[in-house]
């Protein structure tokens, strides 16, 4: 079986910030329509390698090649306080001049009594529903998620992957989902990467790197050690 088209294809990428090597030689891909997880402990260099994806930080070396649209979900959201929800969700359909917000409406209920709220009175869950439903405006083929389920809780997060996945099967968008709860990462996408200090340490199919020791050990609370 021939792999699926990339959407993303990211080759041996080094980025510095002044004298630090934030990303050392990454390479990683998401094809057409697929769910691929970036796992990794704080200051790995996930937020690195999607803010070079989204053009926000420049590579040292090595590519990044985007085909089709990309979304960027940030992280902490960075919705704009002033604006409405409706207002946030356009914004995210201006460069395609998009301004029809119902086919958002649509995979995200919950925004529709909310259209008129400012959307920096909303709850974090709520933020983040207005976040994704900005991504979604642009109609992207891959959307790029930094931290989806950080501070939220856990029945927000199940509908939010609940949409993902439904966004998944219904219109084929692939997703690049960045997740400090690995567990829950490797659960909804087939495939993940391990990022540890700027480096890929482990990749492949979700099942497999769940049950190897590396991700087991030091993502899911695998083992129970007996230090002392
Ligand atoms: N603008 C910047 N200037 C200098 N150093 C930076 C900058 N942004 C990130 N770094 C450093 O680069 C490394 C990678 O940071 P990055 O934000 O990509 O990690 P992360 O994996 O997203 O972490 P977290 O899980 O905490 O969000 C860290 O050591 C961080 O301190
Ligand atoms: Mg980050």
């Amino acid at each position: 079986m021939s792999p699926r088209e990339p959407v993303i294809q990211v080759t041996e990428l080094t980025v510095r910030y002044g004298a630090a090597v934030a990303l050392d030689q990454v390479s990683l891909s998401v094809g057409a329509g697929e769910l691929v997880a970036l796992i990794g402990p704080n200051g790995a260099g996930k937020s690195t390698l999607v803010n070079t994806l989204s053009g926000m930080v420049a590579p040292a070396a090595g590519s990044v090649a985007v085909r089709g649209r990309l979304a960027h979900v940030p992280e902490g959201r960075q919705v704009f306080g002033e604006l409405t929800v409706e207002d946030s969700l356009r914004l995210g359909g201006w460069r395609v001049r998009n301004r029809d917000t119902r086919p958002v409406h649509a995979v995200l209920p919950k925004l529709v009594p909310l259209r008129d709220r400012r959307a920096g009175l909303l709850s974090g869950g709520e933020q983040q529903m207005v976040a994704v439903g900005r991504a979604l405006m642009s109609r992207p083929d891959v959307l790029v998620i930094d931290e989806l389920s950080l501070g939220l809780a856990p029945l927000v997060v199940a509908d939010l992957v609940a949409h993902l996945r439904e966004l998944n099967a219904r219109r084929g968008l692939a997703v690049l989902l960045i997740e400090q709860n690995a567990r829950l990462a490797l659960e909804l996408c087939s495939r993940a990467y391990v990022l540890e200090a700027g480096r890929i340490v482990a990749e492949g199919a979700s099942a497999e790197l769940a049950e190897s020791a590396r991700v087991s050990d030091a993502y899911l609370g695998g083992v129970v050690t007996d230090a002392e």
